[in-house]
């Protein structure tokens, strides 16, 4: 192997390790997007002609291209235990009376407290310093792999940033949560509510959601972070105290929430607790209290745990803030897909430093299952949750002159009829205008058709004049009908008919996405387009060729064969084509779905600067699977030197060889053009 490409890599990979730490870590980007993009290009380019190079912690390996087909159970070396609550100054000083007892007189115990981040619990386990292998809690004694999406997490390091790497002991645990911020969080939901699917209740349900995605390209989408707070398995006697950890987890570049502070006693403790409760209101991630946690490990071995949690830690949770106000109305709603929900409009009242005027009622069960009437005074909570949450009925406030919410049997906007489906009301019409707004809202937002400037306000004006009923009727817009709208001006009027006008080059994935296809969304359409060039095309399949396509599965099957059998859309779909609309696949090479991803592997013989490790991970970084037998479900069967009986097997199944030189061929084909939109 020539040293001037390992060592040109291995330069390569130091420097955006580098610039990775002053970006994520640190929030301080020395170079441009451009430049920091040219260095992974560079680096991308020298492993697609080297693939052998190829190492698992190689930036590039940070969105493993491909779906991980479930989960695999992981047991944790060490179990992650909880740690014991408490919500009362009292309980805290009784936990510190405890330890005094149990270590027999002691003077003042020093503690660390830190912010309880309200996100997902996860290990992550490090070899010599490179990322190998994460997973959540689960029950604590087993959790499941989800390595493949944790990789996809720009705050873990696949390998440790620290620059002195004898300090890298061989193993290393480290735990920590992984949280979405609040804006971020805010974001996901709006962009779900404009594709019609159901929103995440708070941050934590959405950053446990987005781990446990089977599509890693997805969970890259969602801008996930971690605070890392201990070790859990390491060499023992490395550290003395908690605080130490801390800063050595920092070394090794992941981050630890900042605002840990090393307290000299008890009371230090509960009054730095209570400096924390309306402050963590400003922070932009959720925490639902503190933890206390005794400085000194030595302590630690000295205590020992419960089975379900550590004598040394103890968590000052805040009470979820409550605010009392009255439902003035409860309005309905209705999405993109036709789904009704209800929505309780409230006297506005204060609470965790916002205004809040409306609560989710999520569905209409909810509503016969809370008892809640309109009028009623109401318990309403933000705890955790962005989006407040109606807690319960006060019913001792009810005077009797409270009403009874009925069912609404028609859409509120079409006054078409509805139909329960599970949990919800449905308005099947499909000329819905309310329907017809959230369908626009998609079809211009930044996934789909991304035109500038088309925001709901316009929108709402657009259908509510009968300027536009659809978003075919967008590429129809004239000047006049813009100049004449509130809070137009001609200059803007005509930025939007350029914006509009550059839509109509848009890629075919862009478009399938912008269609509205229930279950469809910005993965499947790219996956679509690559696999039918066309509109037209895929407008033909049926549900058994689109099942076959990798990724598609029977229910987006149906979805799509479902909605382009509607007239209605079949007519929108004409006025996009007789408006100049692209149809077609321009460029095919932007996002690869690899061909090994999901595949079957098996080797046989010796393959020349190759070990077999070394083609196992290639294979698995790329999404295929290695097994060490062949059978009627290998897809590849490689074949270096002197193979053995594998090889005739596989002739007989009529199983597809590869040489090295394929398999090298196939490989290049994979890397060389990279996933470039979801790094
Ligand atoms: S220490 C054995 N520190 O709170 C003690 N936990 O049961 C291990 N959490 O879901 C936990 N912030 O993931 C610790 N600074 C922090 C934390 C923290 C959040 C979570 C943890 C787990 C729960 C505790």
């Amino acid at each position: 192997m020539n040293k001037k490409v390992i060592e040109k890599i291995e330069k390569l990979r130091t420097k955006i390790r580098y610039h990775d730490r002053k970006y994520y870590v640190e929030n301080k980007p020395e170079i441009t997007d451009y430049e920091y993009d040219q260095l992974l290009k560079g680096l991308q380019e020298l492993e697609g002609d080297y693939p052998q190079l190829i190492t698992p912690d190689s930036p590039t390996q940070r969105v493993s291209g491909e779906p991980i087909s479930g989960f695999t159970s992981v047991e944790h070396r060490i179990p992650m235990l909880s740690i014991e609550n408490t919500y009362s100054e009292g309980e805290l000083r009784e936990f510190d009376s405890r330890i005094r007892r149990m270590l027999k007189g002691v003077g003042e115990i020093e503690y660390v407290v830190e912010l309880k981040i309200d996100g997902v619990a996860i290990t992550l386990w490090y070899e010599n310093g490179v990322f190998i292998r994460g997973s959540t809690r689960g029950d604590g004694l087993k959790g499941d792999d989800v390595t493949t999406n944790l990789r996809t997490v720009k705050d873990i390091p696949l390998r440790f940033l620290c620059a002195d790497d004898k300090k890298v002991p061989p193993v290393m645990e480290i735990r920590g949560e992984i949280y979405l911020p609040n804006k971020e969080f805010q974001r996901l939901n709006q962009e779900r509510e404009e594709a019609g699917e159901t929103q995440f209740a708070n941050p934590r349900n959405a950053a446990a959601g987005s781990l446990k995605l089977l599509d890693p390209h997805i969970t890259a989408k969602r801008p996930l972070h971690l605070f890392a707070y201990a070790f859990g398995y390491y060499e023992d006697g490395m550290f003395k105290s908690h605080i130490e950890c801390l800063e050595i987890i920092k070394d090794f570049g992941l981050p630890v929430d900042p605002h840990y502070k090393l307290c000299s006693d008890i009371d230090e403790v509960i009054s730095y607790c209570n400096s924390w409760e309306d402050k963590r209101n400003d922070l932009e991630y959720q925490v639902d209290g503190m933890v206390v946690k005794v400085n000194s490990l030595e302590v630690h071995d000295k205590l020992g745990s419960t089975s379900k949690a550590p004598r040394w830690a103890m968590s000052y949770k805040y009470h979820p803030e409550e605010a009392t106000t009255k439902i003035e109305s409860i309005k309905v709603q209705v999405g993109k897909t036709g789904t009704l929900t209800p929505v309780a409009e409230l006297t506005p009242v204060q609470l965790s430093g916002t205004t809040v005027s409306r609560a989710t009622l999520h569905n209409f069960d909810e509503i016969e299952r809370k008892d809640i009437r309109i009028g009623d005074y109401v318990a309403v909570q933000k705890a955790g949750e962005i989006i407040p949450q109606v807690v319960k009925v006060i019913k001792k406030r009810r005077t009797g002159n409270e009403k009874l919410f009925h069912l609404p049997g028609r859409c509120p906007v079409c006054k078409d009829d509805v139909f329960k489906e599970e949990v919800y009301l449905k308005c099947y019409n499909p000329l819905c205008t309310a329907q017809a707004k959230r369908r626009i809202m998609y079809f211009v937002s930044r996934n789909a058709m991304d035109i500038e400037g088309f925001g709901p306000a316009l929108i709402e004006q657009l259908v509510d004049k009968n300027i536009i009923e659809d978003y075919a009727d967008i590429y129809s817009l004239r000047f006049d009908d813009l100049v004449s709208l509130d809070r137009m001006g001609e200059k803007s009027a005509q930025n939007l008919l350029n914006a509009i006008e550059e839509s109509k080059d848009r890629d075919l994935h862009r478009l399938i996405c912008a269609l509205g296809i229930q279950n469809i969304g910005t993965h499947a359409a790219e996956v679509l387009s690559k696999h039918f060039d066309t509109l037209d095309k895929l407008m033909k399949a049926s549900v058994e060729e689109l099942e076959e396509i990798y990724e598609i599965g029977n229910i987006m099957a149906k979805s799509i064969v479902k909605f382009f059998s509607n007239n209605q859309i079949k007519k929108v779909i004409d006025k996009l084509k007789t408006k100049g609309v692209n149809l077609k696949v321009i460029h095919k090479g932007t996002k690869t779905v690899s061909n090994i991803a999901g595949k079957s592997f098996v080797i046989t013989g010796t393959l020349n600067g190759y070990t077999r490790k070394e083609i196992e991970d290639i294979v698995k970084n790329l999404g295929g699977k290695v097994s060490s037998s062949v059978s009627g479900k290998t897809d590849f069967l490689i074949v270096g030197e002197s193979p053995g009986s594998k090889l005739e097997l596989a002739k007989r199944l009529g199983t597809t060889i590869l040489s090295k030189k394929e398999f090298e061929d196939l490989i290049k084909k994979n890397v060389s053009s990279p996933c470039k939109n979801i790094m």
